[in-house]
């Protein structure tokens, strides 16, 4: 009988980040919670703190204060073997840049986090995977002679590929034309149809548009919480924080 546990897959309290060595914070009382199969937008202006708030949520950097639940697991109470096993059976991430190693191919670097990992994806699975991103005619090319859409697309193939419970993205339109940003957003939200939790951070108000959830940030905090909201709304709410927010100083 499998055990049915109702927690949340992503559970935040209190995480504050300051730049190593510094009295600089980037992170201030950072503190949300996140449902399961919900494709979450995290959305503020430039240096908000969204990369930074992502990279505590995803266990790749350790908060200086407060604590990161995943699944329920208290992640970085975990030593570093077993955090690192943790996410990598059950975490995605597609990051803002440096996605590939350079001088593998793309398929070489789609395939890789399975190897490491020790398991072996069915050539016919990659395959598929790799023409739903449009990238098989890019197979055997080098990661370094992809453009940034491109390798962008890669690195959330690979990401699907490991079927991941939660996938983290940050700005994974960023490098993309319309067509394919709206390839990219189907397939977030196919993941979420499967049970997968999928937190995303963009800049674009109308892909924020698509998420059942928009979290605001601003210098460095969590300034709301939301369900759906239209783009309009969306561009809105981010014009009208600073007057709010310089109000709590
Ligand atoms: N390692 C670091 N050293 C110094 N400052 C840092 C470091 N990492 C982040 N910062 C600063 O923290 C703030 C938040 O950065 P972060 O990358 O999280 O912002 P962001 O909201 O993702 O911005 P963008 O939309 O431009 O990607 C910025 O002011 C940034 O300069
Ligand atoms: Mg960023």
């Amino acid at each position: 009988m499998t055990e049915q546990v109702m927690v949340d897959p992503i559970s935040a309290e209190g995480v504050s980040q300051r730049i190593a060595g510094s009295d600089t914070w980037i992170l201030r009382g950072c503190s949300v919670q996140l449902p399961r199969a919900g494709l979450t937008a995290i959305v503020g202006p430039s240096g908000a703190g969204k990369t930074s708030l992502m990279y505590c949520l995803s266990g790749l950097d350790r908060p200086a204060e407060g604590r990161v639940l995943l699944d329920g697991t208290d992640i970085y109470r975990l030593g570093r073997e077993r955090r690192a096993k943790f996410l990598r059976d059950r975490v995605g991430f597609v990051f803002q840049q440096y996605n590939l190693i350079p001088y593998l191919t793309l398929e070489e670097n789609v395939l890789l986090p399975e190897q490491l990992a020790g398991r072996r994806v069915p050539r016919d699975e990659s395959t598929q995977m790799l023409a739903r991103f449009g990238l098989e005619e890019k197979r055997t090319t080098v990661a370094s002679a992809l453009s940034g859409g491109e390798q962008q697309r890669a690195a959330l193939c690979r990401a699907m590929l490991l079927r991941p419970s939660i996938v983290f993205a940050d700005e994974p339109t960023g490098a993309l034309d319309s067509a394919n940003s709206q390839l990219v957003l189907r397939v977030l939200r196919d993941l979420t149809m499967q049970g997968t939790t999928v937190v995303m951070v963009t800049h674009d108000v109308d892909a924020a548009a698509l998420a059942d959830r928009v979290v605001f940030m601003r210098d460095g905090a969590i300034t709301g919480v939301t369900g759906p909201l239209d783009a309009d709304s969306i561009l809105a709410r981010m014009r009208q924080l600073p007057a709010d927010s310089t109000r709590e100083g």
